[in-house]
């Protein structure tokens, strides 16, 4: 069945990233000079999809502000003459259709995606998380989800290979031996939620991107708290194993994290590099920099 909504957490309260997110939400910290979130709505457009979800929380208004209109902004641009950021702005405003929705206390991501139920309906639909950015400039990571889901059915979660040291940081595939339905996509037999590295079932890591059928919301509703005392939605997910396909897709393109300070600075300069009208400048302060002196490290 074809894909059209996507589901947009945005209620957690940003504790990594303290004190930027005191009273700024995460997703608004920008990478370069857009908001993270504005990249995460750009994947979910350029995949095609029509109608998004955003779930937020209490002091997360500057997200639906940023989405709307912004009148007296306009008046001022269009005084000056200045189209091309009046154009920007037309696009910013006119980029989808989005609906909010909250989630009161912060419960965990798989409550957080309960909250989405209503709007969501009956349908499969898309889950993008804000931490996670990934660029692939011709095919979208979740359109190539999207892909594999219109082809096969069943639930379709991104997948990457990650050092084994690192699995403590996110859900973790156990697969199914033999062959997939092709050879990026695996079917899974189980999900750990955040294994230690010596009871992790793989290397292969669940990355922020998912194609979800209706079904979650009923496993969603049995789910008890788990990992942080939170109904996490790798578990949600896992009760759905046996009743319907689960695959695990690696998609292609790069991945970047931004959910710590120091990977959200690196991925903002990533960004950056990656826009030819920024690129020279912060080349030639990169440039500019004296070797760095290990004993300056400690
Ligand atoms: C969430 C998911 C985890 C996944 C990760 C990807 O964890 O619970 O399964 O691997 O996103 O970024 P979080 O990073 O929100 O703790």
């Amino acid at each position: 069945m074809r894909v059209r909504k996507a589901v947009i957490p945005a209620a957690g309260l940003g504790t990594r990233v303290l004190p930027a997110t005191k009273a700024i939400p995460k997703e608004m910290l920008p990478l370069a000079d857009k908001p993270t979130i504005q990249y995460v709505i750009e994947e979910a457009v350029n995949s095609g999809v029509e109608h998004i979800i955003i779930v937020t929380s209490r002091t997360k208004r500057a997200i639906e502000d940023h989405f709307d209109e912004s009148p007296e902004l306009a008046a001022a641009l269009a005084k000056k003459g200045d189209q091309r950021k009046l154009d920007m702005l037309r696009r910013i405003e006119e980029m989808a259709q989005i609906s909010f929705t909250r989630q009161p206390a912060p419960r965990g991501l798989g409550h957080a995606i309960l909250m989405a139920r209503d709007l969501v309906g009956d349908e499969p639909f898309g889950v993008l998380l804000g931490d996670d950015l990934v660029v692939n400039d011709e095919r979208p990571c979740l359109r190539q989800l999207m892909d594999v889901h219109e082809r096969d059915g069943g639930c379709v979660i991104a997948a990457l290979d990650v050092p084994r040291e690192q699995t403590r940081l996110y859900g973790v595939f156990d697969l199914e031996p033999g062959p997939g339905p092709d050879p990026r996509t695996h079917r899974v037999r189980d999900l750990v939620e955040k294994p230690a590295p010596d009871a992790a079932p793989s290397n292969l890591a669940v990355i922020g991107r998912y194609v979800l059928t209706p079904d979650i919301f009923a496993a969603l509703e049995r789910t008890a708290p788990g990992a942080g005392g939170e109904i996490q939605l790798t578990d949600g997910i896992r009760t759905l194993i046996g009743t319907e396909p689960i695959f695990a897709h690696e998609f292609t393109g790069t991945r970047y994290d931004t959910g710590d300070p120091v990977s959200y600075l690196t991925t903002s300069l990533a960004f950056a590099l990656r826009r030819p009208d920024l690129a020279p400048g912060v080349k030639a302060f990169l440039r500019s920099l004296p070797p760095l002196d290990e004993t300056e490290l400690d």
